[in-house]
């Protein structure tokens, strides 16, 4: 054996699991599982990351910082603990424009580092001698592009008093503000001390380890996460905070303006983390708070563990859009526990995340509700199916090839309503009972570790269908998981879930227009089938009928308004552009500004001169995530992620 014991015990242990056998107990076992398996598989090779994790891998993180508002850094330490196979000289991490000052052993030897050539991409890779040293502390600071970091000013703020600092890790931006192996398969524990200019509060993708302690004018929060985590998971916000419980292990966290609203939307989120308990075993992180951020947060949720943050879009007044929580909590098991070991398996995160999302809003909400949140689900597959090169495109597989191109490119609708599609197939085929014992089981194999497509299918074959020829025909699971295209034995939607929606889009196709009684009875989620289900090309009367009737373009629940405006954009519909303009200038929600602005974009004479106008307002309020995107549609002259210079 030519790894690190420990990294060895991991690794018999898991061939044991895979194979089937009782592993025997060796003597450093726990000490190994504490840090999770690192993969040594051929398929669980991370090819975002530098990391060699199998020479010399991370697996704690302590970081003393302090948030500098004004020059738009986070600096300070971060002390590493590490795990080296005997005889390794060096550690590889990942930095992505980190200036780094010096990198010293725990009694203050300096180590030599280089930072190699860079890639768009990835960043850089951080090479430093350690020798024989298990600890090292690197003194840096992130840059003012960092691509986690958002730093908010007043004005952007619900308060408009005070600055505000984001953080968004997934899938590979903690690099430019956390050195160390940022990889899905590295798990590290970690632990934090933020200070932060007085009165603002700092909150962490984990529990309080201690009371704020003020010293001139900033405070010092202590944080810690005791459970090895996947580095993307670390978040910070900093900001005019307050807090409100929502039960007795559920709170949120927002500016105080929001704080009512929030509350009385998130509501339901006690019941949701019960209902998930009983589906998918015990809730492991105590508490689950949320944070609801301001409107520039580039996605809807980020399952942060402890810590989900939220963005204010999905307050419809209503609880109509909170399976957004539902699914964020879920994560809680499938990616949390349960993770990604590459962004290739991205779909295990996403599919068994939107495939658990539906059973939890089942379990709250009924049947109906969940029925019709998958025959949603199930038309954006065959969307994205059709908008990834069709039955036959390369990218509407579940395990996809990312090679030489950014995690990001897998963010599609495969990931989540293919896999989520996938499931509910299995669970069809081998009835809900068991479907249910084998999920619970799988979280239970594999909690706090990496987990790739094969392990999942391994695991399926060894603890559901069990050698069953004909239940193994039936499934087709190495077609729905290495082939494209959608296969025939795929789940349906169940076709009576909007019988009275769908029956409203077939008189539409005639003329007759729904009547204001049935719209205002109509749920969300029938709003969504209505406009989502009629020809998205419509004249532009009938777009004006309908916004008359029923005041769309100014709708108060966010996912009616954008699927308004998506309509109105490829109508060309002008009176809409006000109503537009405002969406796309008050929020920077990646999935509603990059398509609007997209097709205004490719709209040459109509739309791109508003693409133009109102990307050049709203850039400022957009994180580097989503501006990333858009600067390539070259709106705005000059306007480009700045380059990356070596430091
Ligand atoms: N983990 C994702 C967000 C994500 C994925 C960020 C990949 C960066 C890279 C999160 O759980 C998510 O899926 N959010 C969705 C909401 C959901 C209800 C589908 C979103 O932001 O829209
Ligand atoms: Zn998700």
């Amino acid at each position: 054996m030519r790894f690190h014991p420990l990294i060895a015990v991991s690794a018999l242990l898991l061939a044991a699991c895979q194979s089937g056998e009782t592993p025997a107990p060796a003597p450093q076992a726990s000490e190994a599982l504490k840090v999770a398996p690192v993969l040594a598989a051929a398929d669980a090779v991370d090819i975002h990351s530098f990391a060699k994790p199998l020479e010399a891998r991370v697996t704690h993180i302590a970081l003393d910082l302090a948030v500098d508002f004004a020059a738009k850094r986070v600096g300070g330490t971060a002390t590493l603990d590490l795990q080296a196979r005997p005889g390794a000289n060096e550690i590889v991490l990942d930095d992505k424009g980190l200036e780094i000052e010096s990198i010293v052993t725990t009694d203050g030897k300096p180590l030599a580092y280089k930072v190699g050539a860079i890639d768009a991409i990835l960043g850089a890779p951080l090479t430093i001698q350690i020798g024989t040293a298990r600890k090292i502390m690197i003194r840096y600071k992130s840059a003012p592009d960092s691509g986690a970091l958002q730093w908010l000013t007043p004005e952007q703020t619900a308060g408009k008093k005070h600055p505000y600092l984001l953080s968004q890790g997934q899938a590979i931006e903690n690099r430019s503000w956390i050195p160390t192996q940022d990889s899905p398969g590295v798990r590290q524990t970690w632990e934090a001390k933020i200070s932060v200019p007085k009165p603002l509060t700092a909150v962490m993708s984990a529990p309080r380890a201690a009371e704020p302690v003020a010293a001139g004018g900033s405070r010092t929060f202590a944080f810690k996460m005791d459970k090895p985590v996947a580095p993307y998971l670390i978040a910070i916000a900093v900001g005019d905070l307050a807090f409100r419980e929502l039960g007795p292990r559920t709170g949120v966290w927002t500016e105080p303006a929001m704080l009512d609203l929030a509350a009385a939307e998130l509501a339901d989120t006690e019941k949701m983390v019960a209902a998930a308990e009983a589906l998918f075993g015990p809730y492991q992180w105590g508490r689950y708070d949320m944070l609801v951020l301001p409107p520039s947060f580039p996605f809807g949720g980020m399952e942060n563990p402890t810590l989900t943050f939220l963005t204010p879009t999905f307050i419809a007044g209503d609880k109509s859009l909170t399976s957004l929580i539902a699914h964020e909590l879920a994560h809680s098991w499938s990616g949390n526990l349960a993770t990604n070991a590459t962004w290739a398996d991205f779909w295990l995160n996403e599919g068994m995340t939107t495939y658990a999302t539906t059973r939890i809003v089942e379990a709250v909400y009924g049947p109906k509700v969940a029925a019709q949140q998958i025959a949603l689900g199930i038309d954006a597959m065959n969307k994205a199916v059709t908008e990834n090169g069709g039955p036959s495109g390369a990218d509407t597989r579940l395990h996809i090839d990312l090679k030489g191109r950014s995690p990001d490119v897998g963010l599609t609708d495969i990931a989540y309503e293919k896999g989520a599609a996938f499931l509910r197939t299995i669970e069809l085929a081998v009835g809900r009972e068991r479907f249910d014992a084998w999920l619970k089981g799988w979280f239970s194999r594999h909690m706090f570790e990496p987990v790739t497509t094969s392990i999942f299918l391994a695991d399926l074959r060894q603890h559901l269908v069990k050698g069953d020829t004909k239940l193994e025909a039936t499934l087709q699971l190495d077609r729905w998981v290495g082939q494209p295209g959608i296969p025939s034995n795929v789940a349906p939607a169940d076709p009576q879930a909007f019988a009275e929606v769908d029956a409203a889009v077939t008189a539409f196709k005639t003329g007759t227009q729904p009547d204001a009684a049935s719209w205002s009875r109509w749920t969300t989620d029938e709003k969504l089938r209505f406009l989502t289900r009629i020809d998205q090309r419509q004249p532009t009367e009938r777009l004006a009928a309908l916004d008359s009737a029923f005041n769309l373009a100014r709708a108060g629940n966010n996912e009616v308004r954008f699927a308004f405006l998506t309509l109105a954009v490829t109508a060309r519909y002008d009176p809409a552009v006000p109503a537009l303009e405002q969406f796309l200038i008050m929020q920077g929600r990646r999935k509603f500004v990059r398509p609007l602005i997209t097709a205004l974009a490719e709209d040459k004479q109509w739309g791109r001169p508003i693409a133009a106008r109102v990307y050049a307002k709203a850039r400022p309020l957009y994180h580097p995530v989503t501006t990333r995107d858009l600067d390539k549609l070259g709106l705005i002259a000059g306007a480009s992620a700045p380059p990356l210079t070596v430091r």
